[in-house]
């Protein structure tokens, strides 16, 4: 595997990029919206927090497209609502967009742009590129920290398995199912140790009583050995099926890491009490599909979603294969969905936490 991935959304506007094929994490983006006015109020009614008349709030793995904008603007929105109903001069909004350098950011610098112009409390905008797993911003110096979709990207593929050798997916079922154990075991531990880096990083650059609401896709169930229940399964598995088929070469495959994990709520509960910066305000698991417009979750729709996720890291690794990756998977997919037992819970969620600094 190439030692640095590079991890970014497919850029532009074009059929096969983020922004025209981020709709499922839109509608993920909208079950934040009462978490993210319930922080603004709490922010806006405490007067130790906003003593300077100032706020601070920034999203954290903003991509690009509608989405980028999606969770400030909820904030803005909920900041002007706010104190045009006690009727008080707003803050100073300053409005900050962090992704990796890689990010396409030409066009959210231009809805920046209108953000600024149609908000009145809003003065400063500005993107933030650098990882989340590294200092960002000054210290004490942000009021309201968004992310959605992002913190279950990794800062890199679980050391132990890469050093290793040892393979996170085989197409051989046995193989897949005996190793199971011990590759959800290293990605947890790396998981574990990237979200305890980015709350210690979030509580320096927070403001005392600083909010966090973040959103990440996670597992249903708190058994790290059931397959079903890992994020990155569906793009395993068909490029398993893709070199099943001598699509792709198996020991390309086998030296194939996808950087993401999904927690369990409850995990995730774990990691944060135990680093002890934030009280946990609130925390949400929802059942990834439920509420969502079939339309968005049509095999095809699935297929192209994965696509403008996880092309660059696959493109990087395997070379030009994503029009057979959309292909096969439209297949897996409709064959996943025919035997799919009626009512069965999905085993994907969105847990969705709202922290507080301690
Ligand atoms: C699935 S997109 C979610 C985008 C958007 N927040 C949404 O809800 O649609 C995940 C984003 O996280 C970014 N990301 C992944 N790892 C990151 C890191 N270490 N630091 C900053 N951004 C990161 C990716 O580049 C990508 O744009």
């Amino acid at each position: 595997m190439d030692s640095k991935q590079r991890v970014h959304m497919n850029q532009g506007h074009g059929e096969t990029s983020y922004a025209r094929n981020s709709s499922i994490q839109s509608a993920q983006q909208n079950r934040m919206k009462p978490l993210i006015e319930a922080a603004i109020v709490g922010l806006c009614s405490n007067p130790n927090t906003l003593l300077s008349g100032k706020m601070a709030i920034a999203d954290l793995g903003c991509s690009s497209g509608p989405n980028a904008l999606a969770l400030v603007s909820i904030a803005v929105e909920a900041t002007h609502n706010h104190f045009l109903r006690f009727q008080q001069p707003p803050p100073e909004v300053c409005v900050l967009l962090n992704d990796l350098p890689d990010n396409d950011f030409n066009m959210v610098v231009k809805r920046l742009v209108v953000l600024q112009q149609t908000n009145e409390p809003v003065c400063v905008t500005g993107v933030v590129p650098g990882s989340f797993y590294e200092r960002l911003f000054p210290s004490g110096s942000l009021h309201l920290v968004c992310s959605s979709s992002s913190l279950q990207w990794l800062s890199k593929a679980p050391e132990d398995l890469v050093a290793n050798h040892i393979c996170a997916y085989d197409i051989d079922e046995h193989v897949r199912r005996e190793r199971l154990p011990v590759v959800a075991a290293a990605y947890g531990r790396q998981f574990s140790k990237d979200f305890t880096r980015f709350l210690k990083l979030r509580a320096k650059e927070l403001v005392p009583e600083g909010q966090m609401v973040l959103s990440l896709v996670g597992r249903r169930s708190d058994d790290l050995a059931t397959e079903n229940s890992h994020v990155w399964r569906t793009a395993a598995q068909i490029l398993g099926a893709m070199a099943s088929e001598g699509m792709i070469d198996k020991a390309k495959l086998d030296s194939f890491y996808i950087p993401v994990y999904g927690p369990s709520a409850k995990e995730l509960r774990v990691i944060i009490e135990e680093e002890g910066s934030f009280s946990i305000t609130e925390m949400q698991a929802h059942d990834y599909a439920s509420g969502m417009d079939r339309a968005l979750l049509t095999p095809n729709r699935i297929a192209n979603t994965l696509r403008a996720i996880f092309e660059p890291i696959i493109v990087q690794h395997f070379g030009e294969i994503m029009d057979e990756f959309v292909r096969t998977g439209e297949k897996h997919l409709n064959l996943q969905r025919s035997s799919r037992v009626e009512g069965t819970k999905h085993p994907i969620v969105m847990v969705l936490v709202s922290l507080t600094k301690a």
